[in-house]
């Protein structure tokens, strides 16, 4: 056990930076780096735009649900004149994508990769770190992380809402007639896979293993509880992957319909 520990110490250099690593361990965080700067880039602009969310039958992730907004998607009408317009351009993702955008800020995957690829602390698996002191995540701020089993009951509200548009998704209204038919178009297909992965990520979450698995880390004596707990956790061992996939699919879906929706795309339809 000393001895363990004494290798531990050892493998572990004090200075910031520091390694007997001789593998490319940046890369990793390189590329987490990059690839969520690139999607925060992406959705904040996209989440100020407020037009060119809808397409057809089709609303952008970033803006459902619409709560109050232009669109035909919209809940409760027009956008509410209470909204500070002055200040803050009114678009309808400002009130809603808050609500996605915490879960994952605060999902445990996600926590691993930003802490090492943005703030370096620690850098990667024995490399120097930048502090002396372990001080997880029990102080003010890193504690509010611990809200993340209530946003995950958030984040299923809303895919339940994207669930929903998947299936509106498939219905086109004839633009003679004004009947609505069933159809597919690729945009029908972008939707539904969109909700396909974000399940499988937020099926995957470890808030919901615990949930479902039973309490105080032991496992519950219901089958079905004990059935949905290796199906949650059978998810959870790819969280990452998903975690990765559903970001880029979600993402895309919006682009996919706004670029329709300016007309630089052509919506093909299948059926
Ligand atoms: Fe990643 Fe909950 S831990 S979504």
């Amino acid at each position: 056990m000393g001895t363990a520990r004494q290798s531990l110490t050892h493998a572990t250099p004090s200075a910031f930076g520091a390694t007997a690593r001789r593998d490319a361990w940046w890369l990793q965080s390189l590329v987490v780096f990059l690839a969520f700067s690139t999607f925060l880039v992406y959705s904040t602009w996209a989440a100020f735009q407020g037009e060119h969310y809808t397409f057809g039958p089709y609303l952008s992730p970033f803006y459902s649900p619409e709560l109050w907004g232009n669109s035909p998607h919209a809940w409760f009408g027009p956008p509410p004149n209470w909204w500070p317009s002055g200040l803050v351009r009114y678009s309808p993702a400002h009130l809603i994508l808050w609500a996605p955008g915490a879960f994952r800020f605060t999902c445990y995957y996600y926590r691993g990769a930003y802490y090492k690829a943005f703030w370096g602390d620690p850098p990667g698996c024995t490399v120097g770190e930048p502090r002396k002191k372990y001080l997880g995540e029990h102080t003010f701020p890193l504690i509010l992380q611990n809200a993340h089993r209530f946003f995950m009951f958030l984040a299923m509200f809303m895919l339940a809402m994207l669930v929903y548009d998947a299936w509106k998704g498939l219905w086109f209204t004839d633009a003679a007639s004004g009947v609505k038919a069933f159809g597919i178009g690729v945009g029908s297909l972008v939707l539904i896979t969109n909700v396909v992965l974000l399940s499988s990520y937020l099926l995957g979450c470890h808030s919901l293993r615990h949930l479902v698995g039973g309490s105080k880390d032991t496992l519950s004596d219901s089958v079905a509880r004990f059935q949905a707990w290796k199906c949650v956790s059978c998810l959870n061992r790819r969280h990452m992957l998903f975690a990765w996939l559903s970001l880029c699919s979600v993402g895309f879906s919006d682009l996919y319909v706004r670029l329709c929706s300016m007309g630089i795309w052509t919506d093909w339809r299948i059926l």
